[in-house]
């Protein structure tokens, strides 16, 4: 029995999982599930990603602790995975413990191996906070990535790991192995990177604190990207007693993830991993993004989708089934309630739902609701069957999951044409249940099983059902089953209600079903929430030096300040005395809106506004470093 390892990216616990989420889960079950019938020893991990500023930025959003808010964000995950039938035989959490202590040990492999690889040093640059990284000059705009994420210039004492010395390493690696990288023009775009030649990469970050101290350093953490990656061996045991799975099913076979994130896991992971001296995954297999409107769903640009009830109104499967077939792995695809009901309703219920109903009802009425006697070993849906099972096996093993279930349409289109060609209607009127009908409605059935066993890891409730009506037995379902001839005779069947009632579109999506109707599911209104870099222009924002200050007379809250803008002095009126004391605030460097209309607070005129952030009413003042000229422009 071979092993086969399995992973999928951990996902952020910021948020609820979407649609994107949803898919990687669903396609890592669908392999999972087809290569532990093929017989491997399937280890299957998913999990949440929980350290780090984007976290650590949520909760204190909400008031509450980092682990607080993971505590609550993963029940949403570990609902929403067992809703869909996903099978994993793990669930990792980066702040457990264990892997915790996988960190640890990578790291101190790295060090005790090649000492210089990590070394103390200086970060400058813009550090995205929503992706967790610093982002090349070349790619930001406007204090603004690619993707339009805010960044932020910052300067930091880090450690480095010593990237750039694994550029050749790396190369060689990925013409040795040249689909370490899947789809082929994912392996492209990184060898194209790494081409370039690496640079030395940032490993941890004393601004935050919510990360796993940095081993005899506690003023600072883990680098998020670090601390996440190692998940795929801090799960198997790696650096504690009980190593056993990590010597069992290390390195991993497939480690699935969406394309924005190769980088870090064909680059950076691998890095690690040879400077660990650990041996490298087998392959990185990257899918597509789910779009709404052409844009990528993600919570930062607030277009997301989360079809939960889909799945609360049709089951896993149909949903399951919609995201694999609709979807060309590895490219983008548009998501709409209205294509999934349109794929519901031509794919499932009719192709489908109706030719299993007919060749069942055709069972029960002609043989008495059961198998029919003889079996048949020579006709065209046989023949049928020897071409197209190789070829869905090999589109399996592709990944081509789309292909895969196509070539199961083109079955199904191959038993409703043997239907129609050998009308067994008329067979039975004229000649009753004979021997030929016999062989004609068994060959239907034997066909519909096998398609259910193609469709087994896609669906894999109502394919048990199915196959329990075709008189299979859906338990230990192995490769043989795929062949012909398998499908006992005199077995009873059952015809019953149809396996997928259809659904008018306009019903569903007029509200009648779901309450509320599919409201989660629409894209959000465009951009209304959002100003543009021109009204952003519009706000003159400075430094200003704070020549003197005195509390307002009869108030708790207000201080009257006299800055200095760069032009000239400014009275102003801020509402800080709750935490700073008039004394403090001289010589400081504050961020001020220069061009707010005059407004009078207790009786003082208010010449502009200073810039504070605010912490349960608690004020904390922004500022720059000292060296900052006042009048200097924030942008
Ligand atoms: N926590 C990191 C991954 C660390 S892995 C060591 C992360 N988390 S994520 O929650 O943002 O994304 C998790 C997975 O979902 C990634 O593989 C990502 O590519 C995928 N998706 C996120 N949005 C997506 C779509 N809109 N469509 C499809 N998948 C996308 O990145």
């Amino acid at each position: 029995m071979s092993k086969f390892y399995l992973t999928t990216a951990i996902h952020y616990v910021n948020d609820d999982p979407h649609i994107g989420h949803m898919y990687e889960n669903i396609v890592a079950d669908v392999i999972a599930r087809h290569r532990r019938r093929l017989g491997d020893d399937v280890w299957f991990l998913t999990g949440t990603d929980e350290h780090g500023q984007k976290i650590e930025r949520s909760a204190a959003k909400e008031g509450i602790l980092p682990i607080e808010l993971a505590d609550r964000v993963v029940k949403t995950h570990h609902a929403l995975w067992k809703k869909l039938e996903i099978s994993n035989d793990d669930f990792i959490r980066t702040t457990q413990q264990r892997h915790r202590i996988g960190v640890l040990e990578l790291i101190r492999r790295i060090q005790e191996r090649i000492p210089d690889d990590i070394y103390l040093g200086e970060h400058k640059g813009w550090y995205c906070q929503s992706e967790e990284t610093f982002v090349p000059e070349n790619q930001v705009r406007d204090s603004r990535d690619e993707s339009g994420h805010p960044v932020e210039w910052t300067t930091e004492q880090n450690f480095f790991f010593k990237l750039s010395r694994y550029t050749e390493p790396l190369l060689m690696h990925y013409r040795k192995h040249p689909d370490f990288v899947m789809p082929q023009t994912r392996m492209n775009e990184i060898l194209a990177f790494v081409e370039q030649g690496l640079k030395d990469l940032s490993v941890s970050r004393t601004s935050i604190t919510w990360g796993i101290p940095w081993p005899g350093e506690p003023n600072h953490v883990v680098y998020v990207w670090m601390d996440a990656l190692t998940n795929y061996i801090s799960a198997l045991g790696f650096g504690s007693a009980d190593d056993e799975k990590f010597r069992r099913y290390w390195p991993a076979d497939v480690q699935l993830i969406g394309k924005d994130i190769i980088r870090f896991h064909a680059v950076y992971w691998p890095a690690f991993l040879m400077a660990a001296g650990l041996p490298l995954p087998k392959r990185i297999l990257a899918h597509g993004w789910w779009l709404r409107d052409n844009q990528k769903i993600s919570k930062s640009l607030g277009n997301v989708v989360r079809p939960y009830n889909i799945i609360d109104d049709f089951g896993a499967d149909p949903f399951r089934y919609f995201v694999l077939r609709e979807m060309v792995f590895g490219q983008d695809q548009n998501y709409s309630d209205e294509a999934f009901l349109g794929r519901y309703n031509a794919d499932l219920a009719n192709d489908l739902g109706n030719t299993m109903s007919r060749a069942l009802k055709m069972a029960d009425s002609y043989f008495g609701g059961k198998t029919p006697p003889t079996a048949c070993e020579d006709n065209e849906l046989l023949r049928a069957s020897r071409d197209l099972v190789p070829e869905y096996l090999r589109a399996m093993d592709d990944y081509a999951f789309q292909r895969a279930l196509e070539i199961a349409w083109r079955f199904l289109v191959a038993v409703n044409g043997y239907i129609v060609s050998h009308e067994p209607w008329k067979h039975f009127k004229q000649r009753g249940a004979d021997e030929p009908l016999s062989r004609i409605i068994w060959n239907c059935l034997e066909s519909l099983r096998i398609i259910w066993v193609m469709l087994a890891p896609f669906m894999p409730v109502v394919s048990a059902d199915a196959l329990r009506r075709l008189g299979s037995d859906p338990n230990a379902i192995g490769r043989q089953d795929l062949d012909w001839g398998r499908l006992p005779v005199n077995i009873p069947i059952r015809a019953g209600e149809a396996i997928f009632p259809r659904i008018e579109t306009s019903t569903y999506i007029g509200g009648t079903m779901s309450n509320p109707p599919i409201e989660t599911t629409q894209a959000a209104p465009p951009d209304l929430a959002r100003i543009t870099i021109d009204q952003f222009r519009e706000i003159d924002l400075r430094v200003a030096e704070v020549r003197a200050a005195e509390k307002v007379e009869k108030s708790k809250k207000l201080i009257k300040l006299t800055v200095f803008d760069g032009d000239g002095e400014r009275t102003l009126v801020a509402g800080i005395a709750t935490r700073y004391s008039p004394e403090e605030l001289v010589g400081r460097k504050v961020i001020i809106v220069a061009n707010l209309q005059p407004a009078k607070l207790m009786g003082v005129e208010s010449n502009g506004m200073v810039l504070a952030a605010s912490i349960d009413g608690e004020p904390s003042l922004l500022s720059v470093d000292a060296a900052v000229p006042a009048g200097t422009k924030v942008k």
